[in-house]
């Protein structure tokens, strides 16, 4: 019987470990159905975190990329008050309901949702003074494609935060992160956290253009 036990146990790891792999290799969204897992507290990178390495202000136009069911949304698009907005966009429209339904519980009116995948943004260049997204990277395929686009949509020395955690099955380490983001000209600028989790932030890097505000100059 114990013996019978133990091999269950095993098979079971094996098992676990095989779908982690599985989801590593082959990246894909969250599952709407999985929802209630994005709303439980979670550590290390917590909100107030977020918001000391984003720094939103108010008046700024940012991004966020796949808010789920909008856990830091609410957070950031209040202190973009008043006069800021907080795009959105999320590759299942549903997310996104959930996230507008949040933001409207919440009194929010500077929340714009757009469905729409990483991969290609709907946004003209140099659109948004920052963009952030949390546990989305390691779910999108060709994440330097989704990296070049963040590049492309932020302005000239604007930021781009990104937020890892460790139990995440599609978690991207910090080191390939910046070897990714180093060779798209997003230069790492601070990091707040560690091997299990962290939020990045890199400085959009366009070398030789001249920018005020949103408008570009030369
Ligand atoms: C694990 S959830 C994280 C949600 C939220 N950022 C949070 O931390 O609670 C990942 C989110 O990214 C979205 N997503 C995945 N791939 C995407 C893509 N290619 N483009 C846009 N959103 C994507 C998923 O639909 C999901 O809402």
């Amino acid at each position: 019987m114990v013996r019978f036990r133990s091999v269950l146990g095993g098979l079971g790891i094996a098992g676990l470990a095989g779908a982690a792999l599985y989801w590593r290799k082959n990246p894909s969204a969250c599952p709407y159905g999985a929802r209630v897992f994005l709303d439980l507290q979670r550590p290390i990178i917590t909100t107030p975190r977020l918001r000391e390495i984003l720094a939103p202000a108010p008046g700024e136009r940012l991004l966020e990329v796949g808010p789920g069911t909008g856990y830091y949304t609410i957070d950031v698009a209040r202190e973009l008050e008043p006069n800021g907005i907080l795009e959105v966009i999320d590759i299942q429209p549903k997310m996104l309901d959930r996230t507008m339904n949040r933001a409207h519980r919440a009194g929010l009116t500077n929340i714009v949702p757009t469905p729409g995948d990483a991969r290609m943004l709907p946004y003209p260049e140099n659109h948004f003074d920052g963009a952030f997204l949390v546990t989305v990277l390691g779910e999108i395929p060709l994440q330097d494609q989704a990296l070049a686009e963040l590049h492309r949509v932020v302005r000239h020395d604007g930021r781009v935060v990104v937020g890892e955690l460790f139990g995440d099955p599609h978690m991207v380490g910090y080191s390939r992160l910046i070897d990714r983001a180093v060779r798209l000209d997003l230069q790492p600028d601070e990091r707040i956290g560690g091997r299990l989790g962290y939020f990045a932030r890199f400085r959009v890097n366009k070398p030789g253009r001249v920018y005020a505000g949103h408008a570009e100059k030369s």
